[in-house]
């Protein structure tokens, strides 16, 4: 792994316009990076702005502000024929691969095309290719004669991932790659994922609203709730000693075998809908305050109010108004704005 991130996003606002509704904004001063051979996994609920920022990345969707860099070079704005020449480093898997892969050209035609367009490799070059491109995602070489509509659905993600590496690609944005499929074809797909990986050192930006299947494949995590990063860092240390409130809830959603943990679990998210039945909207209709304080069980007045920044607890940020600045240790007590600066301290300090 190289110390200089292959992608590295910045401040990453996206704004949609929505008839009538005026302006949505979708993502937010969103900061990740993704190192070579590296899986980042993105993880939220459906609408938290996932698809945005894998979209923005990929050049379908142009950001409001920020700043995507690749291989240390700008291309937020990149267009025409010089974000073309990006397809052979960036490529995308969707959940339905039906959709990506046209149903009228067979899987050969469909892997042969981007070597010869992208790659300009002869014909004869480019069978013989796609032969080794199917065995490489455990496919047998008979599949190129064959529609995609032929093969199960997790049969189809293997010929969305071969298409993805058939320009030897360097970061492929899965999105929902393994959403569709039952577990075990998701783990086999995962497994595969994985050790592509390993042999061709390419690096995966892993989007998905199941915390259970990115703690599973990636290395480091972003947590995002409303278009806001709440929490990023290790997937070890993230999962394992979540932080902020939001991961928490997220990962009490996970059922789990034992019966202790799982009623320990329910009565958690019992009190948080407790805690916030009769609350104001959300915050972020105000545009003020913490984005998820209208679900949170450990919220304050001051976090209806300011908008944490993030909090480098350890080698994780956080983005949540309990974790002290300065110690990145939680804060204990009612929290309060501090008279002379502003900064926010315990009450009674
Ligand atoms: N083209 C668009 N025009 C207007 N609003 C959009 C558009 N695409 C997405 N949105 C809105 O932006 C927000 C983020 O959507 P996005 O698809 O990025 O979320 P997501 O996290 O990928 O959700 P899911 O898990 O359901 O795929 C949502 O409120 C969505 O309705
Ligand atoms: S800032 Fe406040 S509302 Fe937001 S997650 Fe932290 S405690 Fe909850
Ligand atoms: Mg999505």
């Amino acid at each position: 792994m190289t110390a200089e991130p292959l992608l590295d996003v910045r401040d990453l606002t996206v704004e949609y316009r929505v008839a009538r509704r005026g302006t949505l904004r979708a993502v937010h001063g969103v900061h990740l990076d993704v190192r070579a051979g590296e899986t980042v996994g993105l993880v939220g609920e459906s609408g938290s702005g996932k698809s945005t920022i894998g979209r923005a990345v990929l050049g379908l969707t142009t950001p409001t502000a920020g700043s995507i860099r690749f291989d240390g070079r700008e291309i937020a704005g990149l267009r025409g024929r010089r974000r073309a020449r990006l397809a052979r480093d960036l490529q995308v898997v969707f959940q339905d691969p039906l959709s990506s892969l046209n149903p009228s050209l067979t899987v050969g035609e469909l892997l042969q095309e981007p070597l010869r367009v992208v790659r300009r490799v002869s014909r004869s070059e480019a069978a013989t290719a796609v032969g080794d491109l199917l065995e490489r995602v455990s496919l047998p070489r008979d599949a190129a004669g064959r529609y995609p509509g032929a093969f199960s659905g997790g049969q189809r993600q293997r010929i969305a991932i071969a298409r993805a590496l058939s320009i030897d690609a360097r970061l492929i944005v899965c999105d929902e790659s393994v959403s569709a499929l039952d577990v075990s074809t998701q783990a086999s797909i995962l497994s595969l994922l994985r050790r592509l990986q390993h042999e061709l050192g390419v690096a995966y930006l892993f989007v998905s609203h199941d915390i259970a299947v990115v703690r599973n494949i990636s290395q480091r995590i972003v947590v995002l709730y409303k278009g806001e990063v709440m929490e990023r860092g290790h997937t070890a240390e993230v999962v394992d000693r979540p932080c902020h409130p939001y991961t928490r809830t997220l990962l009490d959603a996970i059922p789990v075998p034992d019966p202790r943990g799982q009623r320990e679990r329910r009565e958690r998210r019992l009190a948080a809908r407790d805690r916030t039945l009769g609350d104001p909207p959300p915050v972020a209709d105000t545009g003020t305050g913490c984005v998820f304080a209208a679900r949170c069980v450990e919220v304050h007045d001051v976090c209806r109010t300011h908008a944490p920044t993030p909090v480098p607890v350890g080698t994780r940020q956080v983005a949540c108004h309990i974790y002290d600045p300065a110690s990145g240790h939680p804060r204990v007590g009612e929290l309060t704005e501090g008279a002379a600066d502003g900064r926010l301290l315990p009450r009674g300090r």
